[in-house]
């Protein structure tokens, strides 16, 4: 992408100050979803990068990967798989459970057969921070047989060396914006 749509994109997502709580800033991309432009160049920048790739499935995980990853199997005409938060999926699921940069420990659940075995899964949320959700989500999908193509998130706030521990562990990443 451009310089000028990757500082559009930029300047259409918030920061909040400590929230939710003391030294975390927030990326708060609900304004980026008001504005129509920067929402389609996101998009764009996804669908453009996985079109014509052999890509199988998208996944997103819960809640705001949940904005982002059907658009771009819809675009791309393949599924969709939701990763969720505990207790939400009805089916027989594998799980596993991370820290995140604020509050405590969670746990994301995937359907057993939600991937199948040498599916290549492209997994998409709005941002790493730490880096824990994302590797739960990967795991997930190479437990179950898949290959994970590629992470792909909005933002990834370096800082916090989450998406440094993903790659760590042998998973590619795929920011359109970083924070330093
Ligand atoms: C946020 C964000 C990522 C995760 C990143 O979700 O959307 O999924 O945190 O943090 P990490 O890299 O430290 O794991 P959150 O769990 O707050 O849930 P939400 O999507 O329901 O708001
Ligand atoms: N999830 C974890 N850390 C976050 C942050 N700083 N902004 C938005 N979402 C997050």
């Amino acid at each position: 992408a451009k310089p000028q749509t990757l500082d559009f994109i930029r300047n259409s997502i918030r920061d909040i100050p400590n929230w939710p709580e003391p030294g975390v800033m927030f990326r708060d991309i609900s304004t980026m979803l008001q504005n129509p432009q920067a929402f389609r160049a996101v998009v764009d920048i996804f669908v453009d990068r996985y079109k014509g790739i052999g890509i199988d499935v998208v996944a997103g995980l819960d809640a705001r990967g949940f904005i982002f990853g059907p658009i771009v199997a819809y675009e791309l005409g393949i599924g969709f798989v939701p990763i969720r938060k505990k207790g939400k999926l009805p089916y027989t699921t594998v799980s596993k459970s991370y820290t995140l940069e604020y509050g405590d420990v969670s746990t994301v659940e995937m359907h057993i057969d939600a991937v199948k075995k040498s599916d290549k899964v492209v997994v998409i949320d709005d941002l790493i921070a730490t880096g824990g959700t994302m590797l739960a989500a990967c795991s997930l999908i190479t437990d179950l047989g898949a290959k994970v193509h590629e992470c792909a998130v909005v933002s990834d706030l370096l800082y916090l060396k989450g998406s440094d521990l993903i790659k760590e562990r042998g998973f590619e990443v795929f920011s359109i914006l970083e924070y330093k």
